[in-house]
């Protein structure tokens, strides 16, 4: 197929980049199967070192499950918020980090690190192409989702051994990003971090470098 784009497609493909919010304030309504389906196809289609295709999706409806998940992400939080004191310790405390009750659906997603068994082509010197691929379809998850109408929030502030233990994720996968998936009470115009005087976006010239690292 020798797509060509037209001016709409690629104006509505660099508006989707750039309307998509990491999520954590949810409706209540579910997601339908066939949204889900499109939007886990979606992140399927990703690319991955010597087509590996290493990822699994792992769909967490069961509240239990999402119980234990967040008592653990309340303690590692607590950990975290140790690094902060002042203002910016106010803040840190104010910020909401996860949606893991209220989204309708959980979803972690893992990387099988002996999928394609061990000589995966192109992975021979830099192991972590398997993870790298992992992140390329999550990225394309959020975006599908993006347009579905569907946040996701992605709640990184939990051990892998927690996510292990719950979900029952076995030694040879790892367990990449545990995603909080729900439709949007709102999508910000910009990362929530940076309305709320937490960071800001650098200027796309400062990470543009020409021939050689130049700072
Ligand atoms: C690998 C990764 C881990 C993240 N972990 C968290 C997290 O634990 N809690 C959270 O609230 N946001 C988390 N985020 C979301 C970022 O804070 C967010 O992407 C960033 O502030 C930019 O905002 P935007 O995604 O809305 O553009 C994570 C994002 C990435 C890519």
């Amino acid at each position: 197929m020798n797509d060509v784009f037209s001016a709409a497609d690629r104006a509505a493909f660099y508006r989707v980049i750039e309307r998509r919010r990491d999520v954590r304030a949810f409706k209540t309504d579910p997601i339908p199967e066939d949204v889900l389906r499109r939007i886990l196809t979606a992140a399927h289609h990703g690319p991955s070192v010597g087509f590996m295709q290493p990822w699994d999706f792992i769909v967490v409806r069961d509240r239990a499950a999402r119980a234990r998940i967040k008592d653990a992400f309340l303690r590692e939080n607590q950990k975290a918020a140790q690094h902060y004191t002042g203002e910016r310790g106010t803040l840190y405390a104010s910020l909401k980090l996860e949606g893991i009750d209220e989204a309708p659906i959980n979803l972690c997603v893992t990387c099988d690190r002996t999928r394609g068994g061990p000589h995966v082509l192109g992975r021979n010197t830099i192991l972590d192409a398997d993870l790298y691929s992992t992140c390329c379809a999550i990225q394309n998850l959020w975006l599908a989702a993006r347009v579905e109408g569907v946040g996701v929030g992605w709640v990184s502030i939990l051990t892998e051994d927690d996510l292990r233990a719950v979900l029952g994720i076995p030694p040879h996968v790892l367990p990449v990003a545990y995603l909080c998936l729900g439709y949007a009470r709102e999508f910000l115009d910009e990362p929530e971090l940076q309305q709320r005087g937490w960071a800001r976006r650098l200027t796309v010239d400062r990470v543009i470098h020409q021939d050689h690292w130049s700072s």
